[in-house]
């Protein structure tokens, strides 16, 4: 019917089209050059321990688990990669959707005194980012630097290797985990699993903060015991999301 779009959800595909530039050929993508390449990954806060025997806490985004070493790239310059260089126990802090004001009251922070020249404008010494940050902390079992109480989950590590990337502005820390903390909220009653329907991370997308949106299905190798989950309404394999 003229004037009437159909239901997306009665459509095999939706059609997309190309944005072809004039003179390029038959490519659906642009070409462009973003000044950052933060396509989304968790926020974490990383505690670690200052000379003097204080904590440091600070967010950042670029963290990955392989099993349980959780590689983190830290700029060179900051208070966090030169607390791991000299005393390698780290608490990996994952907060949730909800803490993500508390993430960015952290963000022009350093706990670098005096202030490096290479830190971005604006940035600032804080001595004490938890009480910046209005955030509390809770002791730690196995590593001396604490946790931050409110965090849903927090990984005790320790960093094993710590080696520049290949800018040189960087530095790559394979941290190995000892011990994880968990709200039991987010956990399936009896079991050592995550429910990944109660956990959600703090995404740091392209410098905006999101959560997740709703479950779209789960990969075969998922030994979560929890009942099977539909897909999102709308969502279908073949649909763009
Ligand atoms: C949400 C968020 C994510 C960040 N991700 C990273 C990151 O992945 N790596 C990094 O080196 N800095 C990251 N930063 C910047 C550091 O937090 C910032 O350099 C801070 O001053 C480091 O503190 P420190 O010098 O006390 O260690 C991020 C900041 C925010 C707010």
């Amino acid at each position: 019917m003229a004037g009437i779009e159909p239901s997306l959800t009665l459509l095999p595909m939706k059609i997309v089209e190309p944005r072809v530039r004039p003179g390029s050929d038959a490519d659906p993508c642009v070409s462009i050059e973003p000044s950052v390449l933060y396509f989304g990954t968790p926020v974490v806060l990383l505690s670690t321990e200052n000379a003097d025997g204080t904590a440091n806490l600070a967010p950042m985004s670029s963290a990955w688990a392989l099993g349980h070493v959780v590689v983190l790239g830290l700029g060179a310059d900051g208070q966090t990669a030169h607390n791991l260089a000299a005393r390698p126990e780290l608490v990996i802090n994952l907060p949730a959707p909800g803490q993500w004001q508390a993430v960015e009251r952290l963000a022009p922070l350093t706990g670098r005194d005096p202030v490096p020249p290479t830190k971005h404008a604006g940035c600032r010494f804080e001595k004490d980012k938890f009480g910046a940050a209005g955030l509390s902390s809770l002791p730690s079992h196995t590593v001396r630097p604490p946790r931050v109480d409110g965090c849903p989950l927090q990984l005790e590590a320790r960093a094993e290797h710590i080696r520049p990337d290949a800018s040189g502005e960087f530095l790559i820390v394979e941290a190995h985990v000892t011990k994880v903390h968990a709200d039991p909220r987010i956990v399936v009653p009896g079991t050592d699993h995550i429910d990944p329907a109660a956990w959600s991370p703090l995404i740091y997308n392209f410098r905006h903060y999101f959560g997740l949106g709703p479950e779209l299905g789960h990969s075969y190798r998922s030994t979560t015991p929890r009942e099977q989950t539909a897909a999102a309404p709308g969502v279908e394999e073949g649909t763009p999301a």
